[in-house]
């Protein structure tokens, strides 16, 4: 099994728990990263955005809801994707 890049997430089993991780209320991507990166990006409005290892684009999704013109999601995992799309 990979455990390096993109192909870690398209082992099924690494990505059911993964996704299970990912979803709880207090994952590590929400309460350490997401402040992070929202105070980094600073005004959301009229810009556009690139995502590389996007995941599942559900931070595009918000991105957009709050006014940026644009959102480009990019992930080299297929589970990932089918879950973007
Ligand atoms: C820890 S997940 C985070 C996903 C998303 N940013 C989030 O916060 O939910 C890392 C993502 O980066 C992607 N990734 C890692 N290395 C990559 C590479 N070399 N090319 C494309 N995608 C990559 C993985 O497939 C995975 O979806």
């Amino acid at each position: 099994m990979s455990y390096q890049g993109p192909q870690f997430y398209d082992n099924d089993g690494v990505f059911d728990v993964y996704q299970k991780r990912r979803q709880r209320a207090a994952s590590p991507n929400d309460t350490l990263e997401r402040p992070v990166i929202l105070e980094l990006l600073g005004e959301v409005q009229a810009h556009d955005f690139l995502d590389l290892g996007c995941g599942d684009a559900a931070f595009g999704k918000e991105l957009l809801a709050a006014g940026a013109s644009s959102y480009l999601g990019v992930d080299g995992s297929q589970n990932m994707i089918r879950l973007a799309g």
